[in-house]
């Protein structure tokens, strides 16, 4: 992994707002997520002004040569360190910036804020969000069935862990 001070996870911003909410209002970002309609500046700003300040909450940027190309949410669920992820890349980034937002997402996570465990959730037919889990050494916990309704139809969701002491054998593997 590529760990040169050029690429970085830092705390969201302000100044970050706009861009944060062109990329999850892009049709490739909205079709995998939960919530599918377009979210106006005025929601967008209220999400922003109660999750910066919910201790719980980790609003992040991913950043390469200082140019922003990805947002992370994590989320601690439960005590002990447990916590929810969610991301999304720039949809014009380059090939093998998810990787990059992952792999520092997940030092940061596990590094940084020293937790346990995290979490992630996928659209069943999200399999770029699927394979991605995959290959950063996710295990897939349980499948919940039917469990989202698009206004259309309904949706398996897939259900990935991964633990510090997984994350941490990973780690020295590629050592
Ligand atoms: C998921 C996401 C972050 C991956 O970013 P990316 O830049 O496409 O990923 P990378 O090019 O670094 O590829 C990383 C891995 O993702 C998977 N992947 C990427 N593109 C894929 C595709 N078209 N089909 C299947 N798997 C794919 C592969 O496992 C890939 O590893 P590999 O190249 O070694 O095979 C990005 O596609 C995204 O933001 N998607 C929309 C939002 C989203 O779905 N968020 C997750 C909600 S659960």
């Amino acid at each position: 992994m590529d760990y040169s001070a050029s690429q970085q996870i830092r705390t969201m911003k302000p100044d970050d707002l706009e861009q944060v909410l062109a990329w999850r209002n892009h049709p490739d970002v909205r079709r995998f997520m939960y919530t599918q309609h377009e979210i106006s500046l005025d929601e967008h700003l209220r999400w922003f002004e109660r999750a910066s300040v919910d201790a719980s909450r980790h609003l992040l940027i991913f950043e390469r040569e200082g140019e922003a190309l990805g947002f992370i949410s994590l989320h601690e669920i439960a005590a002990g360190g447990i916590a929810d992820w969610g991301f999304y890349a720039a949809p014009d980034a380059p090939k093998g910036t998810g990787r990059q937002l992952g792999e520092h997402s997940l030092a940061y996570a596990f590094d940084h804020l020293a937790m346990h465990k995290v979490c992630g959730q996928a659209l069943a037919f999200n399999e770029r969000s699927i394979q991605f889990h995959q290959k950063l050494g996710f295990r897939q916990e349980g499948l919940l069935r039917e469990q989202h309704f698009d206004c259309d139809r309904y949706h398996d969701v897939v259900c990935f862990g991964l633990l510090a002491s997984e994350w941490k054998t990973i780690k020295e593997r590629q050592l």
